[in-house]
């Protein structure tokens, strides 16, 4: 009996040392969940911002957060180059990152999860307000395998909880197709995993089937599983998240996915030099406009930096934290050249959705990334579809930042086109206009030599926000928003 239960324990901590169960409440929403918790929580931090009056300078502020920085979970991006989609229908808002790269097949099947969940998701939201938000993680094993991991949420208004969304992609190199585990592993393998799966969560073997594996992405120094929430457990226990690392392989004789690291990590090779103040250019007689550009940098900012330049026009980048780290590079360029970068969160998430610690996570998290990179703390944010309400302005002014919206809506990630972007720009242009443009499509890049030609023949000097600040005799204040500056 004795060396029974020896024999048990021995087993159990056997298990634990093999395998790494993740039960993640990834996305801030999932707190909701706990009403009671959320409120207090809440309440507390409340009580505590209004006891202490004194105003955190933005030296403290950035310091607490740069310490935090590495500690960050980054998303592993070694598969092609991040595409992003952005919508906004009125009723649904959507933030959609997924990788593209040189594999046709890979690229086609990513994609078509993509529609189809746009598609979806579009008419779920008809009548109702909702987001979809998608991110991805994307591994290249070794010459065999690539692995792509698709995470988000939908949150509509009239659901009781968002819905989250998961989906992995792993394709085989040399045989140029997509996989799934079993074609990889005998029956008796998958017998093996699926076991260990069902007995390290505690699964209820009467709701298995065969797509308890699907989820699987194959990573440097593990096999994750991932089960989706909701699937085979409870709501209330999130997403679930196994990882068997090398050691698990060996004792249970399968055969281990070599990891080759191909050196895919983006290296940064630019400095940021110190930022000088530009003289501005005589303006007597002349007008001022702000050409803004979210949601990158991405693969597109190079060819924008050189069309800026040799029109001698300055413009202002709002960019998201998660692009920053696959272009690191750009993000440096930017600021060298002179424009102005800002702050358009870490991952374009709705900010009136969040508690007031996941605002100041959002704004905070891409501050500290921009100030690590260039030495410039920027104060100027623009909320994600322009989004904001008394809490999320509240948590600016606690940072002492303020927003920067627009009065010019390009469309441009509607139209898609070139001579459409054109037109909208020079049709509404004013004085003191802020226009709003996405560096993250060709389309748009290639709109812009013709609107700076247009606009300076029509007598406008392009400068930055805060030179349009500057030249009228204006200083923003915190947890304000402008859409202009006359
Ligand atoms: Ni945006």
């Amino acid at each position: 009996m004795k060396k029974k239960f020896v024999l048990i324990i021995a087993l159990i901590a056997l298990v634990c040392g093999f395998l790494y169960i993740k039960k993640t409440n990834s996305n801030q929403k999932v707190a909701a969940e706990n009403e009671i918790t959320e409120k207090e929580t809440n309440s507390s931090e409340e009580a505590s911002t209004t006891e202490k009056d004194e105003q955190l300078s933005n030296d403290e502020l950035l310091n607490s957060f740069l310490k935090r920085l590495d500690e960050l979970e980054k998303n592993t991006q070694e598969y092609g180059e991040n595409k992003a989609i952005t919508i906004n229908t009125g009723n649904l808002l959507a933030h959609i990152v997924y990788p593209e790269g040189k594999y046709a097949i890979l690229n086609d099947e990513i994609k078509k999860w993509v529609d189809k969940n746009i598609e979806v998701y579009t008419k779920e939201s008809e009548i109702s307000s909702a987001e979809l938000s998608i991110d991805s993680s994307s591994y290249i094993i070794n010459d065999d395998y690539i692995s792509v991991k698709l995470t988000g949420f939908y949150d509509n208004s009239s659901y009781t909880h968002p819905e989250d969304l998961i989906k992995t992609f792993t394709y085989d190199i040399k045989k140029n197709k997509m996989i799934s585990l079993k074609d990889i592993y005998t029956e008796e393998t998958i017998k093996t995993l699926e076991n260990t799966i069902i007995e390290s969560n505690n699964l209820d073997r009467n709701f298995i089937d065969d797509k308890l594996l699907a989820n699987f992405v194959f990573k440097h120094d593990s096999l994750e599983v991932n089960l989706k929430r909701g699937m085979y457990t409870p709501m209330s226990d999130g997403n679930i998240v196994t990882l068997l690392n090398k050691e698990y392989f060996t004792k249970n004789n399968i055969k281990y996915f070599e990891s080759k690291k191909v050196e895919t990590e983006t290296v940064i090779n630019n400095t940021a030099k110190e930022k000088k103040k530009r003289e501005l250019p005589d303006l007597e007689g002349k007008k001022v406009i702000a050409l803004t550009f979210d949601d990158g940098p991405s693969k597109h900012t190079n060819r924008l930096l050189d069309i800026l330049k040799k029109n001698n026009a300055k413009a202002t980048f709002f960019v998201l934290g998660n692009q920053i780290n696959k272009y690191p590079n750009e993000l440096i360029q930017i600021a060298n050249d002179g424009h102005q970068i800002c702050n358009h969160t870490w991952d374009h998430k709705q900010l009136t959705k969040l508690s007031e610690k996941g605002i100041e996570e959002e704004l905070m998290k891409t501050r500290a990334q921009i100030f690590k990179l260039t030495n410039i703390d920027t104060l100027t944010v623009r909320a994600p579809y322009g989004s904001v309400n008394k809490r999320v302005k509240k948590v600016a002014k606690n940072l002492n930042m303020h927003f920067v919206h627009w009065s010019i809506d390009t469309l441009d990630w509607k139209t898609r086109n070139a001579d459409a972007t054109y037109k909208a720009i020079i049709k509404d242009a004013k004085d003191g206009a802020i226009i709003l443009c996405h560096d993250i499509h060709k389309e748009t890049v290639d709109s812009i030599d013709r609107v700076i030609k247009k606009l300076q023949e029509e007598n406008y000097v392009l400068v930055t926000v805060e030179e349009l600040f500057e030249i009228k005799n204006k200083t923003p204040e915190t947890g304000k928003v402008y859409f202009n500056v006359k």
